[in-house]
């Protein structure tokens, strides 16, 4: 497999590094376009891979185009690009709220997918949700599973309307994750514990949680319940959350990233 960057910052890196370490891609397969000087010599001089700044140049003989740029840069890459794709190249685009629709009116390129990252991903933990043009093949499908795959796991979607809700879900969650470990930090300091400890007690509360969660293949309420005995501290806990609409908070914060979502994608 071929494959182009357009973009070689934080997520272009993280997705080349795992092809590379995974050993799905060789160097000498690889160009990275990235307007920052600075970038290029950074990206070639650690993977050894071909660097330029001329996009179009970068997609000539690729199988797959990554675009893996801001948003806000899209307009630029698109016009770069515009014409220029051969039907057997497919393109994959891993910004958010960027619409498969102004891609391919952007590009003139029939062959698009759009997917969802998160920010584990940087460290081949993240869960992409994707989906792809009735254009794109069963093998543009498996380049496409090869370079999402690196980043973690993938669920295909068939509707692009179901990316919304993965990026209220999956793209903004690790942010609640982080925001509940902020919390619980704050509140084990005010009860007397120090930050380091309380630091070191939630990280391993919460990879064990989700450890256990995967293993044992029980549902959340279920693993909730068997640590909540009747009258005990959990239960306490639970019922003051409880009082405080904890769900009606989580869904209403939910439904808010659901309403961005579909906003920034016009
Ligand atoms: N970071 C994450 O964990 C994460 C998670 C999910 C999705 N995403 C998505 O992934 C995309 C990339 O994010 P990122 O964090 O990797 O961004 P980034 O670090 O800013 O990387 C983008 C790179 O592209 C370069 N660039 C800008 N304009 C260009 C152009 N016209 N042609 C070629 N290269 C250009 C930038 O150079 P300059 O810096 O000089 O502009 C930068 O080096 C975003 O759309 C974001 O929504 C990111």
């Amino acid at each position: 497999m071929k494959i182009a960057f357009i973009g070689g910052g934080t997520m272009g890196e993280a997705i080349l590094a795992a092809l590379l370490e995974k050993k799905r891609i060789i160097p000498s397969s690889v160009c990275i376009s990235d307007v920052s000087k600075e970038r290029r010599d950074y990206i070639s001089g650690r993977y050894g891979v071909l660097v330029t700044d001329d996009n179009k140049k970068a997609t000539e003989g690729k199988d797959v185009i990554v675009l893996a740029i801001k948003p806000q840069q899209f307009g630029d890459v698109l016009s770069d690009l515009k014409g220029s794709l051969l039907s057997s190249q497919v393109v994959i685009s891993i910004a958010a709220g960027i619409r498969i629709q102004t891609m391919t009116r952007g590009l003139g390129h029939s062959r698009v997918v759009r997917a969802m990252p998160n920010t584990p991903a940087q460290i081949g933990q993240g869960i992409t949700g994707w989906t792809a043009t009735p254009g794109v093949t069963d093998l543009q499908k498996e380049h496409t599973r090869t370079v999402l795959t690196a980043m973690g796991k993938e669920i295909y979607f068939q509707k692009e309307e179901s990316l919304d809700m993965v990026t209220a879900i999956s793209g903004s969650g690790p942010a609640y994750f982080f925001f509940f470990a902020e919390a619980l930090t704050a509140a084990a300091v005010n009860i007397g514990l120090s930050p380091e400890d309380a630091g070191e007690l939630i990280l391993q509360t919460m990879l064990g949680a989700a450890r256990l969660l995967e293993k044992s293949a029980k549902p959340p309420a279920e693993l909730r319940r068997n640590v909540t005995s009747k009258s005990g501290t959990t239960e306490r806990a639970i019922q003051v959350f409880e009082a405080g609409g904890f769900n009606h908070i989580v869904d209403a914060a939910v439904k808010a990233a659901l309403e961005r979502a579909k906003e920034l994608g016009g």
